[in-house]
């Protein structure tokens, strides 16, 4: 068994810039009330005309450039999305888009975790040394999954795509992981199929149909980050055999600013070391974690070898952490 090391990042987000006076024409709110609640000052939108394979693309080569990786050596491509291009399949497109020529490629979903669930299945990938490299993209456009007319989620979402380079090492960078899924909790955030019966013969009928808009219980969604988000972090510590006080720095998944404070006061991790980009991105889904690591990593804030605790959460509903170093 081998290591990983983490050796490259990199993130987009559309130049569509949305307001939250842009919103308080849309619906019944207001910019005092979204930032007091979540934080949120702005969040970027992909124009028509833009898709995730744009953006993820993006991403992919920024990461790639900063791991001084050819895309042609890259070995596996995991694309965490729920807004795929195609519900096909997305990665294949970003692979072709590359040139990652030699690269197998799929799309893995499990919402706002997505990218932690991701990261974490490439690490596997490279410890048993079936490939070298792994490109894992988190990229979500859920704008055009939005209920526009609806304040109580309209307000949160922000589009957008990062992107890690993972290789394969003799010193393992990934300390831990604590992955969890909990299905009876699904109804409090969905983005569900909605079909209408067709029939096709005989007793023989089909649904066909599309997606209803994201619907969301946010109070009981806030209440599971808040106790659940913690205690999977001092799992992963736990694991690594570290402690809280050997965090240098805390990036969770940025759905709200009131849940990383709450998070980061549960744990005992003071503000200084919190990443929060939540205020300029909103909730960019399965792209929140690495698009928060981006810039403090390339304006090294974020320095080689700092422990970094992440955790992600959401739909599914889905949670995880996971303990590295950079
Ligand atoms: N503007 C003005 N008023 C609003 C808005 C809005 N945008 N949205 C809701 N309200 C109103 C409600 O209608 C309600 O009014 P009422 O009491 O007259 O019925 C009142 O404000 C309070 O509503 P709550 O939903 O109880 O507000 P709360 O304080 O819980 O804040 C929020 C809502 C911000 C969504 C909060 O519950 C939260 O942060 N939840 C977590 C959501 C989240 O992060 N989801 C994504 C995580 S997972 C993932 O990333 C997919």
């Amino acid at each position: 068994v081998q290591g990983v090391k983490f050796s490259g990042v990199g993130a987009v987000t559309p130049r569509q810039c949305l307001t939250n006076a842009h919103l308080s024409v849309l619906v019944d709110t207001s910019d005092e009330w979204i930032q007091s609640r979540t934080g949120i000052q702005e969040r970027h939108v992909a124009a028509p005309d833009q898709c995730l394979v744009d953006l993820a693309s993006e991403a992919a080569g920024a990461a790639l450039q900063m791991a001084g990786l050819e895309p042609t050596a890259v070995d596996l491509i995991i694309l965490a999305t729920s807004t795929p291009d195609d519900l096909f399949g997305t990665a294949c497109l970003v692979q072709t888009r590359i040139g990652a020529v030699n690269a197998v490629a799929f799309d893995l979903t499990a919402a706002c975790s997505g990218f932690l669930f991701a990261l974490v299945t490439a690490a596997q990938y490279l410890r048993t040394g079936a490939y070298r490299s792994a490109l894992v993209i988190g990229g979500d456009i859920l704008s055009r999954w939005v209920d526009w007319g609806d304040r109580r989620t309209c307000i949160l979402f922000g589009d957008g795509a990062g992107a890690m380079v993972l290789q394969a090492s003799n010193v393992d960078q990934l300390l831990s992981f604590e992955l969890r899924s909990d299905g009876r909790l699904n109804e409090h955030l969905t983005l569900a199929f909605t079909g209408t019966p067709h029939t096709l013969g005989d007793n023989l009928a089909i649904a066909q149909g599309g997606f209803a808009p994201i619907a969301m219980n946010g109070r009981e969604v806030y209440r599971f980050a808040v106790t659940q988000v913690p205690e999977v972090i001092e799992k992963a510590l736990h694991r690594a055999g570290c402690t809280v006080e050997d965090i240098d720095w805390l990036v969770l998944h940025q759905a709200n600013q009131r849940i990383l404070d709450a998070v980061a006061e549960r744990l005992g991790i003071p503000q200084e070391k919190v990443i929060s980009n939540v205020g300029q991105c909103g909730n960019t889904s399965a792209a929140s974690i690495p698009l928060a690591l981006s810039e403090p990593i390339q304006q090294g804030h974020i320095q080689p070898g700092d422990l970094i605790a992440t955790a992600g959460f959401g739909a599914g509903l889905t949670w995880g952490a996971a303990l590295f170093r950079w």
